[in-house]
């Protein structure tokens, strides 16, 4: 076999990998609705983020204790100070599915983490990156990111504290990823101070504050503190201050609107036009996005980040905030900061507080007494409180080795009652039925078609989710780049390329032109379907590049057409001018390579498989490596790259070669 004939073959479906979204949830609930408008004055365009060191000169109080949360600290740079993680004695976590070992270290102060593999004694990998920063407040868990010129990615190896452990990141176990999981802005926007992408790119972060800050709950503080300063002052205690939210004024919907703007993780699905970023406290968060989860039959697991859905559908919450949905009475109404004060953690919030909030709802029966009390008897109950029972801590379904509390308050969901009911396994996985959303009701069928391709795309690849989008192509409201997404997941080429030839108007035409995705997925299209294509497919790719132009993979596909269809000056260009700005990216040096074995500088192409080889020990690198090392005469290397391609490659490839 010809490693010409590889450079074709093998290249494709590289962008797999780059859209594994990993943490999956589920339930029921319904919400209800009003848009009712607010007269907060940050909402809008007249404020900006001033970042939280702007708020700790009047209010030093709260910043001394909210710098000491989780939410605090959920992310900072790399350094020894912020590290929960124990480093005496660690054992090297192996991935057995990928026989790849993971270690981390210290050396001169930076936090390394290395990635090797064992042949005997020799090791045959070794890769080792710097981390630059730790997301994670130790609560549960530290895990890491590393910075590959401008780009930021996660590391695989994450440190549990609750266990004292370290091991492969969650989903990893299933999907390792190595170090190329991207780190985006839907990623980011949750777990930390509001952040800001370069246009273009998928993770090359303009501005990227070191942990959740108070403007994440209190909206925007630039026209508060001119004010402030300009000595417009109003008594809080009589009055609302409407140049900064403060929670307690919002009405309870709006209220949990911004703790599940994060504490609630699903399947995030934009209205038209919005961004991740959009979201400020005060508003609908479902006029930016609405979240999905699948829905089972008879499941009562639970997920990390989840909170805002269990909560939801507890009997409490219902039976509490049934009534006016324009304001929030303490006394009445049931959201989280009844029992959390956002600025306090809750390992210094003293457990009484959870209880008393019970209480001041639940007493044995009195002429005073709200609500029914416990009906297990005290002598049971003893000296256990009430969250100790019905919010019981329990290992979450989608994190390995972490363990949070239930928030769903029920009868059934007792401590008690889990484990008389243990044995039985009453908490198993139920059969999925499909999606619903937890914050929008009256979806629309372009949402719902959005939501289940989509869903399909990032977290689980089973066909009853197109199935179910199925049902809504037709509606004249799905978008066509969605129907494009939809058959690109089915491998339908020639139906994507049926719709972008004659299925659609010019004007349609025109508007996909800048729609970068869109793009690409045609370009797959015509790459795939029709190989002689290369032409038509080269001009898609080169659109996709246009519109993002940072994002690395669509660079690499680009490139990697370019080379097939002989235009290699214009490729070698484009690559180096990537690799400025992703020094270390496989598939840019793959594809380098394979620009210089087109113009017979061996030693070249060489040296670049080479670095595409010691990025990735199952890099199609290996494969070329071996038939090179034959043509120069260097049998023994090529014997050694052909034995590690034999833990890999498919053995139809290696027939070829025999040592
Ligand atoms: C220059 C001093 C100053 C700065 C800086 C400042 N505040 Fe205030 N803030 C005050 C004062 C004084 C009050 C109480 C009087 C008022 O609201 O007019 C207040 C009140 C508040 C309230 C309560 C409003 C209400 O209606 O109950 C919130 C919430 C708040 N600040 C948040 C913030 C946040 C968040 C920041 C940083 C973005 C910030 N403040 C920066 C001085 C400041
Ligand atoms: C910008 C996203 C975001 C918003 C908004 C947000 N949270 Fe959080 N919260 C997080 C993340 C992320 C963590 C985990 C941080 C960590 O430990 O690394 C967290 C942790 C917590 C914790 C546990 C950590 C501790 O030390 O107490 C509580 C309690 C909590 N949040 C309550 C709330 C409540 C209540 C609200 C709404 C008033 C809210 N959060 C709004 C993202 C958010
Ligand atoms: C919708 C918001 C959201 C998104 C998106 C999200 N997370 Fe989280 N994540 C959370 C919240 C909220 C918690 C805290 C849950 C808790 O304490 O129970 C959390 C917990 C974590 C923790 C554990 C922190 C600790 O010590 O408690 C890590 C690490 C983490 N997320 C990483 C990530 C990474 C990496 C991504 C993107 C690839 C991501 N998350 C995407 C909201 C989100
Ligand atoms: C996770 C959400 C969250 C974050 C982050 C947060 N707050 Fe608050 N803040 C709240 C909530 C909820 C209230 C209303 C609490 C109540 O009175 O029950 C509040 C109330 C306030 C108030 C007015 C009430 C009072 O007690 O004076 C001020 C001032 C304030 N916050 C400042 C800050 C500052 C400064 C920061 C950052 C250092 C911050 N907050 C971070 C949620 C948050
Ligand atoms: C009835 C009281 C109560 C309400 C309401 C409540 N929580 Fe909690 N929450 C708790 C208790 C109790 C804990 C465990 C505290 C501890 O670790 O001792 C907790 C812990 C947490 C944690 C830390 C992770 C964990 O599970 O241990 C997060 C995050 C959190 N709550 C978020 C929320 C959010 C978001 C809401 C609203 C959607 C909310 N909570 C409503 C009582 C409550
Ligand atoms: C703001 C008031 C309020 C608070 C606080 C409150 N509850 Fe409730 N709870 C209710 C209401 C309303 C119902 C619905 C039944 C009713 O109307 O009595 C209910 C129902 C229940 C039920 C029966 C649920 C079922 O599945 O039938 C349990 C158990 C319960 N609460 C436990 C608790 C515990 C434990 C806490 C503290 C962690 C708590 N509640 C806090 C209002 C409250
Ligand atoms: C030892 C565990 C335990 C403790 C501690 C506990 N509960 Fe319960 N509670 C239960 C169980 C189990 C049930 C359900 C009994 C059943 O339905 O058979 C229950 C039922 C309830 C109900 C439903 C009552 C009804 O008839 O609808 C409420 C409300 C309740 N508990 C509130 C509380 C409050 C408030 C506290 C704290 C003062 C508390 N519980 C402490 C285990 C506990």
């Amino acid at each position: 076999m010809k490693p010409k004939h590889l450079i074709g073959s093998i290249f494709f479906c590289l962008l797999t990998w780059a859209l594994s979204g990993i943490w999956g949830c589920n339930g029921v609930l319904s919400t209800s609705d009003t848009k009712a408008p607010q007269p907060f004055r940050n909402l809008g365009d007249s404020a900006h983020y001033v970042g939280i060191t702007a708020c700790k000169g009047c209010h030093s109080d709260k910043h001394a204790t909210f710098i000491e949360t989780g939410m605090g600290q959920s992310f900072h740079l790399a350094d020894r100070k912020y590290s929960k993680a124990d480093f005496n004695n660690v054992k090297p976590v192996y991935d057995k599915k990928n026989d790849l070992y993971y270690y981390p270290f210290w050396k001169n102060e930076r936090l390394h983490i290395q990635e090797f593999k064992l042949r005997g004694r020799d090791t045959i990998h070794n890769r080792i990156e710097q981390i630059s920063h730790i997301i994670g407040s130790g609560q549960h868990t530290n895990s890491h990111f590393w910075m590959d010129g401008q780009h930021l990615f996660q590391a695989p190896l994450t440190f549990y504290t609750q266990k004292g452990i370290w091991d492969l990141p969650p989903g990893y176990e299933d999907f390792n990823t190595h170090f190329n999981r991207k780190i985006d802005i839907e990623c980011m926007s949750c777990h930390t101070g509001m952040p800001q992408t370069k246009e273009g790119s998928v993770n090359i972060f303009n501005k990227l504050p070191l942990g959740i800050d108070c403007e994440r709950c209190h909206g925007p503080g630039s026209l508060h503190i001119k004010e402030k300063t300009s000595g417009i002052i109003y008594n809080t205690n009589k009055q609302a201050d409407y140049s900064i939210v403060n929670p307690k004024r919002l009405p309870w919907k709006l209220q949990v609107d911004i703790c599940q703007r994060c504490h609630l993780q699903g399947n995030n699905v934009l209205k038209p036009g919005k961004k991740f970023t959009d979201f400020r406290p005060g508003m609908h968060l479902d006029s930016i996005f609405s979240v999905y989860m699948p829905s089972q039959k008879g499941d009562k697991a639970f997920v990390m980040a989840g909170h805002a859905e269990r909560f939801q559908m507890s009997a409490c919450f219902k039976g509490s905030n049934k009534g006016d949905l324009t304001k929030y009475n303490a006394n009445i109404n049931f959201t989280c900061i009844n029992c959390h004060n956002p600025h306090v953690s809750v390992k210094k919030t003293n457990q009484e507080l959870f209880n008393n909030t019970c209480k001041s709802c639940h007493q044995p029966k009195t002429k005073k007494s709200k609500h029914e009390g416990c009906s297990l008897s005290e002598s049971i109950r003893g000296t256990q409180t009430c969250v100790g029972c019905h919010m019981p801590s329990s290992d979450t379904r989608d994190i390995p080795h972490v363990s949070i509390h239930d928030h769903f308050i029920s009868r059934t969901n007792t401590k008690y009652n889990l484990q008389i009911n243990a044995k039985s396994k009453r908490i198993s996985t139920g059969e999925i039925t499909g999606l619903h959303s937890v914050n929008s009701k009256n979806l629309s069928h372009r949402e719902l078609f959005n939501a289940y391709v989509s869903y399909f795309e990032k977290f689980d690849s089973k066909m009853l989710y197109l199935e179910k989008a199925k049902a809504f192509y037709n509606d004249p409201s799905v978008e066509l780049a969605t129907k494009i997404q939809y058959h690109y997941n089915l491998r339908e080429h020639a139906s994507i390329i049926e719709l972008w030839e004659t299925g659609i108007t010019e004007e349609e035409r025109s508007e996909l032109l800048s729609d970068a995705w869109t793009q690409y997925r045609i370009a797959k299209a015509y790459d795939l379907n029709i190989p002689s294509q290369v032409q038509k497919a080269l001009s898609h790719y080169e659109k996709s590049c246009d519109a993002m132009p940072w994002n690395t993979d669509f660079t690499a596909e680009y490139t990697n057409a370019l080379v097939r269809a002989g235009r290699i000056g214009q490729a070698k260009e484009m690559i180096l001018a990537a690799l400025k700005h992703q020094p270390k990216s496989e598939l840019l040096h793959f594809n380098l390579g394979n620009c210089y074995y087109r113009e017979n500088n061996l030693s070249s192409a060489m040296k670049e498989y080479e670095t595409a080889r010691s990025l990735n020990p199952n890099s199609q690198a290996v494969l070329v490596l071996i038939e090179l090392y034959i043509s120069v005469g260097q049998k023994d290397r090529a014997k050694a790259m052909y034995d590690r391609a034999k833990q890999w490659a498919d053995p139809a490839i290696l027939r070829g070669w025999s040592f």
